[in-house]
């Protein structure tokens, strides 16, 4: 299919059901439209809605895509060289070492042209995933980023003025999960890993360098990895069934999960043809051959057939999932305790209302902390000055003895000197005579 066409079917497919009818809904008391059923009408000639279809994909033509791919996966195992494949150029990806202490996110974006559609590709990658000895947070940088666009879009949403329609949308619509191809089963990070994703993102496994291992082995392997990834809980994105154009397609396609393929830019001449291919002494991995890896069918899932679902997946699952729980935790609610619907600023008013609730109780808190910690400290200095009073008390009691006991001593030597003073007085009458 031509990429114009590829637009045109998916906004086709967008308003598929779109037929003749006409709403003759009858206003309720207050003023709404109701649920109720459209009466079906035949038109007798031309209206020109029918180029409705056509409108969408000028518009959309003319706005341009974009897309947001995350490439998880540990140093070298092959992520730039993948999507070098993928989209057919050199994107210039510059490689990491083994020797970062954290896992860093790095976003590149460039713009493609495909015919007359213009897409606006972003790629981010993660540096020195899986290089770390302690690996428990490598998660966490991850999760921090796919948030933090979740973030920035409801922010967008959220302001009086918004310009949602030429937003510079950042949210990741794909991550590509890269597990190596050891042949034996996952590592606890890409478990750790994928199990704090898979809320946030649509995943795609895939086993990269998947010509390391032989037919047999890989096939052992895929079986071992799904069953450990059900096990485990964790969700990926599965192809999606109910548009019946692709239906048969991406049902098939769901079975061939994870993934397994092989990436190359080098093109080697086979016959008189020039195929993507990796040279090894015995012969080539060709990438697009389907005999020798999944690279087509990763191609064709990712990028011709679902690319829109990715995009709408992200949108209305994901996204969606991000808002609800911040918008609770700001404390939005849909419906009152009595369970009837809310509206924004029914929700509004009842959040200021706990709010100021809240505040008073916490007034009130304070004020009788503040009453109680005046009365601790009053009864502290009561007691204080008991001690001081009963200190003084006991220094004056001492005091006074002591005072007592100087004035005897005094006396009694008054009394000794005036005694001496008599003796003396004899001693010299008597040496007188
Ligand atoms: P960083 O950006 O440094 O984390 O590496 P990366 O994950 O982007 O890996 P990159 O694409 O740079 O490839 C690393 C090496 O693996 C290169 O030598 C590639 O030629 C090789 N390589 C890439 N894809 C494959 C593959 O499918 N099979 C094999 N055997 N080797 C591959
Ligand atoms: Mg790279």
């Amino acid at each position: 299919m031509a990429s114009s066409e590829v637009a045109r079917h998916m906004v086709y497919q967008s308003l598929v059901g779109i037929k003749a009818t006409c709403v003759t809904s009858q206003p309720c008391k207050e003023e709404r439209i109701t649920d109720e059923d459209p009466r079906s009408l035949t038109i007798t000639g031309h209206v020109g809605f029918e180029s409705l279809p056509d409108q969408l994909v000028n518009r959309t033509l003319q706005q341009g895509f974009c897309f947001n791919i995350l490439c998880v996966g540990e140093t070298g195992i092959g992520k730039s060289t993948l999507i070098d494949t993928l989209f057919n150029t050199n994107f210039d990806h510059c490689g990491s070492s083994h020797f970062h202490p954290n896992v860093r996110l790095k976003a590149q974006t460039y713009e493609l042209q495909e015919s007359n559609v213009r897409l606006k590709l972003t790629i981010v990658n993660t540096v020195g995933f899986g290089d770390q000895i302690n690996k428990e947070d490598s998660y966490r940088p991850i999760v921090d980023y796919i948030d933090a666009q979740f973030e920035a879009y409801l922010q967008e949403e959220l302001k009086v003025k918004r310009s949602l329609f030429n937003y510079r949308d950042s949210r990741i619509h794909v991550c590509l999960y890269f597990i190596a191809p050891t042949g034996h089963s996952l590592k606890a990070l890409d478990l750790l890993t994928m199990k704090h994703l898979d809320s946030r993102v649509n995943i795609i496994p895939v086993i990269a360098k998947a010509d390391t291992l032989s037919k047999c082995d890989l096939q052992k392997f895929k079986l071992k990895l799904m069953n450990e990834l059900v096990s485990n809980g964790i969700q990926f994105y599965q192809f999606p069934t109910d548009d019946e154009t692709v239906a048969q397609l991406n049902s098939s396609m769901n079975g061939h999960l994870p993934f397994a393929v092989v990436g190359s830019t080098e093109e080697v001449k086979l016959g008189n043809k020039m195929v993507k291919a990796r040279r090894y002494p015995w012969g080539i991995v060709q990438v697009e051959n389907e005999n020798h890896c999944d690279f087509v069918k990763l191609r064709e899932m990712l990028i011709c057939t679902n690319m829109e679902d990715l995009r709408e997946q992200t949108h209305i699952r994901h996204y969606e999932n991000y808002r609800r729980c911040k918008l609770e935790e700001t404390g939005f609610k849909e419906v009152c305790p009595e369970k009837k619907p809310l509206s924004v600023l029914e929700s509004q008013e009842i959040k200021r209302y706990d709010s100021f609730c809240e505040l008073q109780r916490k007034e009130e808190e304070m004020k009788q902390l503040f009453v109680k910690r005046v009365k601790e400290k009053e009864a502290i200095l009561k007691e204080a000055e008991r001690e001081l009073q009963a200190k003084f008390e006991h220094l004056k009691r001492l005091h006074q003895e002591e005072r007592i006991k100087l004035e005897e001593r005094r006396r009694n030597l008054e009394e000794e000197i005036s005694a001496l003073g008599k003796r003396k007085a004899a001693c010299e009458l008597k040496a007188s005579l």
